[in-house]
């Protein structure tokens, strides 16, 4: 089994100082860092691209998990890849080609993952379980930070575990995650751990330190 991963999402981390606070939440702990991009047309905000993730490259050795809300991803991926991604995630809405993208990741030799908005229903990843490394599950609806996790989608990352099976793919929750909610998601099978708002309230090193500390454990 795979072992439990925390990605804080710096969305919610001081953008004026957005190298630090990789470099912190690192020291704190992180083991991915998650880069959440909104191109204010698939979702309602508008967030960083390519040339932010790069100029974040040397703050951190983490691994750099870029979660793209953008249609369409095709035309990017590559920039993406090239700025120091090593994970790339595409929504399944964003586009009517998804294994053409998948593909396109896995040749660009990315780690390649798969989302699904809270409605969109987890049949649609059945023909592609072969060609991905990561389903990552949205908790909330995509656009922001700070929002609660929908209840029913504990079910729906029990289902996604079970589709998963054996194959080595990562279990990836997104979105109202907290010390509150961990302990169901965890034991709802995910083994990674996104988190914006609950880690960067905190006001030190020792706060993001804390709260990582707390989401692993739960
Ligand atoms: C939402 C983003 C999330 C968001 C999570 O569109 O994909 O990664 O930053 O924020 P919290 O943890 O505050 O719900
Ligand atoms: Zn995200």
């Amino acid at each position: 089994t795979l072992p439990i991963r925390i990605a804080p999402s710096i969305l919610a981390a001081d953008f004026a100082r957005l190298g630090q606070e990789v470099k912190d939440v690192t020291e704190a702990g992180a083991d991915w860092i998650h880069l959440d991009v909104m191109d204010g047309h698939f979702v309602p905000n508008i967030s960083f691209g390519p040339d932010v993730i790069k100029a974040l490259r040397p703050y951190t050795t983490a691994t750099f998990d870029c979660h793209l809300m953008i249609s369409p991803a095709d035309p990017y991926l590559e920039a993406f890849a090239k700025a120091g991604c090593d994970r790339i995630t595409v929504h399944a809405e964003a586009g009517v080609h998804l294994h053409r993208s998948l593909q396109t990741i896995r040749h660009l030799g990315k780690k390649v993952g798969v989302t699904l908005n809270p409605a969109t229903p987890l049949s649609i990843l059945e023909n592609v379980l072969d060609d991905i490394d990561l389903i990552l599950i949205m908790s909330v609806n995509p656009g922001f930070g700070g929002q609660k996790f929908i209840p029913a989608m504990a079910d729906k990352i029990r289902n996604a575990k079970s589709l998963i099976g054996d194959r080595p793919i990562e279990l990836e929750v997104d979105g109202g995650v907290s010390t509150d909610t961990a302990e169901l998601i965890i034991a709802a099978g995910a083994n990674v751990l996104v988190a914006g708002s609950a880690i960067f309230k905190g006001e030190s090193v020792d706060a993001y330190k804390q709260t990582i500390g707390d989401l692993r454990a739960a």
